[in-house]
């Protein structure tokens, strides 16, 4: 019997499958039809319960038709990783496990591997060998859990103990973030009492990197935001001269870098982030380019003793004790899914050298798919030294009209964006599962569907 139903578990991994292998034949996008089926899904709580692999059957049959097909190659959307096999695997087996990782004597084994995972991802991006970890849900998370850090540290050392006494009379602190910031760095910002739009803004380049030289001069507690992996180009700010500037008054350097900071994995393409290790806390995604199941994320920081005295509540009498803090010492949440098993099982069947390659062929992909658009006539508006390429096709009108189009086509799915006042398609190539061919056929498809010019 397992979970109230013999074979239930084989039911499920047979449809887990069968969906996969069907991504390679299936549009990316759902059809409407399979929308609306959704309504089937909802209604009144019933009053009795159903068979559990009836359960199953319906969510099946009605949701799996309406997912859009991110875990195949041909999602090419905002930044979407999919996930590895390994990393699925270990995600249903954690499922089965259902430890929670906010204390080691909860779950040894979650922490364990939290610790290992957090460990080879701290090696792998070449961060200070110093620096403390922690998984969160994603880079939203990670940022707030950066800058919770930073906020400590840097009104600490003004004397002000601001988990004990709030923002309320607090010495002012300077935030400095770059002109395109992302969002989630200033929703962080709102959330920790900084403001959204106290920021100091700093103008960037053609690339949407950080002028390091139009940098303020800066004095008192001070906090600047900087970026690696532009959501739009992949551009990286000058880490080193803004960690340079920002050091030398005493600021402390935040990096958002929910993708870019995988670039460190790669040799051909480290030096793209070269100075990072510089920063005192870093965000990044795992949900991204780790290509690990949604959700996670996790947060670095140079000198862990900020990121826990941030985190850490009041003791209550029930939790243990420890010397080098339980895991949700360094976190948000308390209760937590064991995350680093999917990362340990991700990183475990990579290796370093598999891992650098994941990040390799993505940027060949990218380089591969902008080179086939320009030679059909289309626009690369940005450098594509990463993962990311913006098209245009033209006119707005046009770019937008194609944009629609190819996601009605359903081949592949890319979205839009404006790109310094410019409409444009937005291609992100962050999947371990997209091939040569699938860049190929989404190609074709981009091109055909922008040479069928409405009359
Ligand atoms: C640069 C950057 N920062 C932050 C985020 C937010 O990450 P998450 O959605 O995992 O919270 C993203 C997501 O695309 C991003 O690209």
């Amino acid at each position: 019997m397992v979970g109230g139903k013999e074979g239930l578990l084989h039911d499920a991994a047979g449809r887990a499958d069968r969906y996969l292998e069907g991504l390679k034949a299936r549009r990316v996008g759902p059809t409407e039809g399979a929308i609306e089926r959704l309504g089937s899904l909802g209604g009144p709580l019933p009053d009795q319960g159903e068979d559990p692999a009836s359960v199953l059957r319906r969510l099946d049959e009605v949701g799996s038709p309406a997912t859009v097909g991110t875990a195949g190659g041909r999602y090419f959307g905002f930044v979407i990783g999919s996930a590895l096999p390994a990393a699925l695997a270990a995600n249903w087996l954690a499922g089965a496990w259902d430890q929670n990782a906010a204390v080691e004597v909860m779950s040894p084994v979650a922490a364990r591997l939290e610790a290992t995972a957090l460990e080879w991802i701290r090696d792998a991006l070449s961060l200070p060998p110093s620096s403390r970890g922690a998984f969160v849900t994603g880079d939203t998370m990670a940022n707030l859990a950066g800058l919770a850090a930073a906020r400590h540290a840097v009104l600490a050392g003004a004397g002000w103990d601001v988990e004990a006494r709030g923002l309320f009379g607090a010495p002012a602190v300077t935030v400095v973030v770059g002109d395109e910031v992302h969002v989630s760095v200033l929703k962080a910002l709102a959330l920790l009492g900084f403001g959204r739009e106290r920021v100091v803004r700093v103008p960037t380049d053609g690339q949407g990197r950080m002028r390091a030289d139009r940098l303020p001069e800066l004095s008192g507690p001070s906090v600047v935001c900087a970026q690696a992996g532009n959501v739009n180009t992949g551009a990286f700010d000058p880490a080193r001269e803004i960690c340079e500037r920002a050091h030398r008054s005493g600021a402390w350097v935040h990096f958002d870098s929910a993708f870019g900071l995988w670039a460190r994995a790669s040799p051909p393409r480290k030096a793209l982030a070269a100075g990072i290790e510089d920063a005192d806390s870093w965000a990044i995604d795992a949900h991204k380019w780790l290509n690990v199941p949604y959700d996670s994320g996790a947060v670095f920081v140079r000198d862990g003793r900020h990121l826990r005295a941030a985190m850490s509540g009041t003791a209550a009498a029930y939790l243990p004790d420890s010397v080098d803090g339980e895991p949700m010492e360094f976190a948000p949440e308390m209760s937590r899914r064991a995350r680093g098993v999917d990362a340990w099982a991700a990183l475990r069947s990579l290796g370093r050298s598999g891992l650098a390659d994941l990040i390799d062929r993505c940027c060949r992909h990218a380089a591969r798919m902008a080179s086939l658009l320009r030679a059909g006539g289309c626009q690369i508006l940005n450098q594509v030294d990463l993962n990311q390429v913006l098209v245009s096709f033209g006119t707005e009108n046009e770019t937008r009209r194609v944009i629609a189009a190819v996601q009605q086509d359903g081949t592949c799915w890319c979205g839009g964006t404006v790109w310094h006042g410019t409409t444009a398609m937005r291609i992100s190539v962050s999947s371990w599962a997209t091939t040569d061919d699938d860049i190929d056929r989404s190609a074709s498809a981009i091109l055909r569907i922008a040479s069928e010019r409405p009359s």
